[in-house]
């Protein structure tokens, strides 16, 4: 039976689709990967149009509504990793999508509202008895932004991941291409973060 990671945050543009591509990317060529898209928005189901036939073979589906729960069953029973991709807010679809994962990574901004916003999907991963991990996404090279809302959310017992992204133009450049930045610039930092991110969750639910 696969692991399931639920990419969610009530927010938008935190990075869940970002994120959710590039673990996927990431993962392809050493574990059997599904991807799926449950965000009506789609903007994970045209990176995936984008893919070139010579990238890591991934297997991609897009449902919503009554279907999530069967298509996660079927894509569980036949890969060793599932990711889903999840719109921002926590609709029903959210809900079951949070209640079918083994984990659920959610991307903050370092930003006071983003870190507010994660609360809420914070509450429903504790809800349904979900083990959730929080990433910073976007940090910026400079400033202090990360050690201040870093030192703020381990203040308040929140689940923060030690691996962070930067604010990096690699993963648009990537996503243009329906790549990962770890296929399409794999000696980056931004290539070298993700997979940081990617053992750290690994490890964390093995
Ligand atoms: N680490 C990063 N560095 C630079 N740009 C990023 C990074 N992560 C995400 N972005 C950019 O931020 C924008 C929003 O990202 P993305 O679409 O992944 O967010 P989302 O949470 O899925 O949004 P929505 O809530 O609308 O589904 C995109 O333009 C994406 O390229
Ligand atoms: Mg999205």
């Amino acid at each position: 039976m696969a692991i399931v990671i639920t990419v969610a945050q009530q927010k938008g543009g935190t990075g869940k689709t970002t994120l959710a591509a590039n673990l996927a990317a990431a993962l392809a060529p050493s574990r059997k990967t599904a991807l799926l898209d449950i965000d009506p928005q789609h903007s994970l189901t045209r990176w995936h149009e984008l893919r070139p036939q010579t990238a890591a073979r991934l297997t991609f589906s897009d449902v919503s509504g009554w279907r999530v729960t069967g298509e996660l069953d079927r894509l569980k029973s036949a890969h060793e990793i599932v990711i889903i991709d999840s719109p921002p807010q926590i609709d029903t679809d959210a809900r079951l999508a949070i209640r079918g994962a083994n984990l659920v990574l959610i991307p903050v901004q370092p930003s006071p509202p983003d870190i507010w916003a994660a609360e809420g999907t914070l509450k429903l991963a504790a809800n349904e008895k979900r083990r959730a991990a929080i990433v910073l996404n976007r940090v910026p090279s400079s400033g202090k932004l990360r050690e201040t809302m870093t030192a703020q959310m381990q203040q308040d017992g929140k689940p923060l991941l030690t691996a962070t992204i930067g604010n990096r133009t690699g993963f648009a450049a990537a996503f243009a291409e329906g790549l990962g930045v770890t296929e399409a610039a794999p000696r980056s930092i931004a290539a070298n973060e993700l997979r940081a991110l990617l053992s750290e969750l690994l490890e964390m639910i093995e």
